[in-house]
């Protein structure tokens, strides 16, 4: 578990982030601020479309950013809504990939925390990297 004071910030940046949001379709801006093992902060937000399917949520965008930095190992990530909503299922997949033991921190547009959970809690049962055999996989 990360401490009171990391996750304050994690929540800070998202909701920093969180005003940048591209939500002109759902008026549901979203921001997530991701944590890496190696103590770097990356945000996302939503990016919507006028062709709906293709909207990005917050939370992979962040993740993806990060990946695309050389990043892979994360400790946290706080998403922070009006209503403090859970990620999506397609986000908690993406999540998944990187480790079921990262903490999700919940928060409102109050800075409120309303919850924090994890990825193996949001996703049970989950379908990921070791039922594939990629273990020798290097993107060297
Ligand atoms: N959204 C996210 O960014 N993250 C989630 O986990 C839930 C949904 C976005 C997608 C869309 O832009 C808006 O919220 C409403 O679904």
């Amino acid at each position: 578990m990360v401490s009171k004071e990391t996750a304050a910030e994690l929540v800070e940046h998202a909701t920093q982030a969180r005003e940048k949001a591209y939500a002109r379709y759902s008026n549901y801006p979203v921001g997530a601020a991701l944590l890496t093992k190696e103590g770097q902060i990356f945000t996302g937000v939503n990016v919507e479309n006028s062709v709906y399917p293709l909207t990005v949520c917050a939370e992979r965008a962040a993740l993806f950013t990060a990946v695309t930095e050389g990043y892979r190992s994360f400790e946290a990530i706080a998403v922070v809504t009006r209503d403090a909503g859970t990620p999506c299922g397609s986000c908690r997949q993406v999540l998944a990939e990187f480790g079921l033991d990262i903490e999700v921190i919940i928060a409102d547009t109050k800075g409120e925390i309303q919850q924090i959970t994890s990825v193996a809690e949001l996703l049970p049962f989950s379908f990921g990297p070791d039922n594939l055999d990629s273990s020798d996989w290097d993107a060297g």
